[in-house]
């Protein structure tokens, strides 16, 4: 541990300034002597200096006396055992940290730097007020034993585990009911090694649900920003039920193919979310923006709102950019989704439903977006028929109202639009202006639509389908639509 204090510092020149006052006109050696004594006294007595003075000669910032300070207070691994060997297990090491960093919880909180090693560890929990910082080369690497890592009751909005019944996985890093996280560096790692996972799930050999590499939950004030996550087990990051969350300048990757369920950040039931400047690379969707599953969702009643991701660029060959759902039976509601760029994906900007869901989609707009080499670049699907049990509500259907798509632009999308309502879940108030959205090759049924209401203003490409009212650039009703049930829904790609 060190401070930010500098007592024996002072202490050093002032017993110099003392020392060469008095014996200024005495011999050269007696005061060398006496300096070299004072000098002993203090590499005694004073530990850290000698680190300092280590750091100084040297220049080892191995020490990690260079990393930022964010706390009044910072550790490392190895003082709690830790060793970053990539061979030794450092749960334990891990969890005497965090419990020796609840107790400064009172006093501004401490941080934890990861110097330069491999750091296997199993899963543990996060404590409140506290910082991980990752050096650059430091990798927090998973243990991919899976008896290793902990069983936790299903999500309430979810009532069973997503993939399996019963309960499910925790997650490598996680966290509950807490205030003020930060985990940070200089673009250092979180490795989850999900391979074996992978392999596992595709085989059909686990008996429970994959755990996210991080997952926060019923917490807020959280930061992640400045690292790079890579290989999650499933999701990667998954704020539950959370408030005042900023994911900023991370990198997300998982291989493009073969790592299913790979999302990159998926935002649950949270509010006020901020993800910027980041770059995702991932097996299936980039952003997931969720609030729990059909009667589960509807009864835990906990929206996704005030969502704001910009900056962002997302490559999902698999899935998609941006989604919103399939799980939205809570709501989800004012997102904005603004300078995002989306390039070589199965889809571009979705939002997934179905019957049975209830809840909303409701204020979503999405401005300054580049879509290119996607298949579907714009979808709403409302047929999306997974449900948890058979205890879902039929008829509890969702409300998709008030969307607007405002400056899309991109080259070499096959087809460009599909909103696809029905006349169970018809699609409301989609608006679209500024639109112009390169085409792979020329093909009909570049926007297809399907029982939808809204309008177009002004120029839009490729051609809207007949289903929207179209406006004028000064916002004047041109024609009206008499056709906003017709279905031209083109399932080829
Ligand atoms: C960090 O690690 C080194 C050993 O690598 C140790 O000597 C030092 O005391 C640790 N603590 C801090 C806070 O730097
Ligand atoms: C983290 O805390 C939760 C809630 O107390 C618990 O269920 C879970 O087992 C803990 N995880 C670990 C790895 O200790
Ligand atoms: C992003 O992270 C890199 C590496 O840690 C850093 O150099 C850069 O300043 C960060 N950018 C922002 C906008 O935070
Ligand atoms: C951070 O590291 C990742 C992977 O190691 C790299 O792709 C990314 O460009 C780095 N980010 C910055 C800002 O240096
Ligand atoms: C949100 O969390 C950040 C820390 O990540 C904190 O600085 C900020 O004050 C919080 N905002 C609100 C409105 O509480
Ligand atoms: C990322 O790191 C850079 C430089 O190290 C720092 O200036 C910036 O504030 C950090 N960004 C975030 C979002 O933490
Ligand atoms: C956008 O994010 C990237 C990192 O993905 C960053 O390098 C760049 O500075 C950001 N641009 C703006 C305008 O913030
Ligand atoms: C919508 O979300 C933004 C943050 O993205 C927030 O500033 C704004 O106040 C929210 N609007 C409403 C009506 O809550
Ligand atoms: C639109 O988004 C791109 C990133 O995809 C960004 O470079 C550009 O500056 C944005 N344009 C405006 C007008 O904000
Ligand atoms: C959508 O925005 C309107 C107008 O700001 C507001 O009245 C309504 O409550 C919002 N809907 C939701 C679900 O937040
Ligand atoms: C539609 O949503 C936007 C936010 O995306 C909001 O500002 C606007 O008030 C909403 N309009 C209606 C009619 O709810
Ligand atoms: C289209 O279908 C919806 C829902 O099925 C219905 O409410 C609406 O009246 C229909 N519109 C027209 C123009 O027929």
């Amino acid at each position: 541990m060190f401070g930010t204090g500098s007592s024996s510092g002072r202490f050093l020149s002032q017993q110099s300034v003392r020392g060469l006052l008095s014996l200024v006109s005495a011999h050269r050696i007696v005061f060398t002597v006496l300096w070299s004594l004072v000098f002993a006294f203090l590499v005694l007595s004073q530990l850290r200096s000698v680190e300092r003075l280590r750091n100084l000669l040297w220049g080892n910032n191995l020490l990690g006396a260079t990393l930022p300070l964010y706390r009044p207070v910072a550790f490392n691994l190895t003082d709690f055992g830790g060793v970053g060997d990539g061979v030794t297990v450092n749960t334990e090491a891990f969890k005497r940290a965090v419990a020796a960093i609840s107790k400064f919880e009172n006093r501004g909180g401490a941080q934890l730097n990861l110097l330069p090693g491999r750091w296997l560890t199993g899963p543990f929990n996060l404590t409140s007020h506290m910082t991980i910082f990752l050096d650059q080369h430091a990798v927090i690497l998973g243990i991919t034993d899976e008896k290793q890592w902990p069983l936790m009751p299903p999500l309430p909005s979810y009532g069973h585990g997503r993939e399996l019944k019963g309960p499910r996985y925790g997650s490598l890093i996680q966290g509950q009911n807490l205030v003020d996280v930060v985990i940070t560096g200089n673009n250092g790692t979180i490795d989850g090694q999900g391979q074996p996972w992978w392999t596992k799930f595709r085989k059909r050999s686990l008996s429970y649900t994959r755990g996210p590499l991080v997952q926060l939950m019923w917490s807020k004030d959280i930061k992640i920003s400045n690292i790079t996550l890579k290989n999650s087990p499933f999701w990667t990051v998954h704020p539950y039920d959370c408030k005042n969350v900023t994911i900023a300048n991370v990198t997300i990757l998982t291989p493009v193919f073969g790592a299913p369920n790979t999302d990159g950040i998926d935002p649950d039931s949270c509010e006020d979310v901020v993800i910027e400047d980041c770059y995702i690379r991932v097996g299936d969707d980039g952003i997931a923006i969720k609030s729990g599953w059909d009667q589960y969702g509807m009864k835990y009643a906990k929206p996704s709102t005030n969502i704001l991701i910009r900056n962002v660029t997302i490559c999902s060959l698999v899935s998609a950019g941006v989604s919103i759902g399939s799980e939205m039976s809570g709501g989800v509601s004012n997102v904005t989704v603004e300078n995002v760029r989306i390039w070589s994906s199965r889809r571009g900007l979705r939002i997934k439903t179905a019957a049975g869901r209830g809840g909303y989609v409701r204020n979503i707009s999405y401005r300054n977006v580049s879509l290119d080499d996607v298949r579907v670049g714009i979808v709403i699907k409302t047929d999306y028929n997974e449900h948890p049990d058979d205890g879902f509500d039929p008829t509890a259907i969702p409300n998709i109202d008030n969307i607007t798509y405002d400056g899309i632009h991109g080259e070499r999308v096959q087809v460009p639009v599909r909103l696809q309502g029905s006349e169970d879940v018809p699609v409301k108030g989609i608006s679209f202006h500024d639109m112009s959205i390169g085409l792979a090759y020329v093909k009909k049924h570049h926007f297809q639509c399907s029982f939808v209401e809204g309008r177009v203003i002004g120029s839009v490409y490729p051609i809207p389908c007949d289903n929207l009212d179209r406006y004028d650039e000064h916002g004047r009703l041109a024609m009206r639509s008499a056709s906003q049930n017709v279905s031209d829904i083109d399932y080829y790609m």
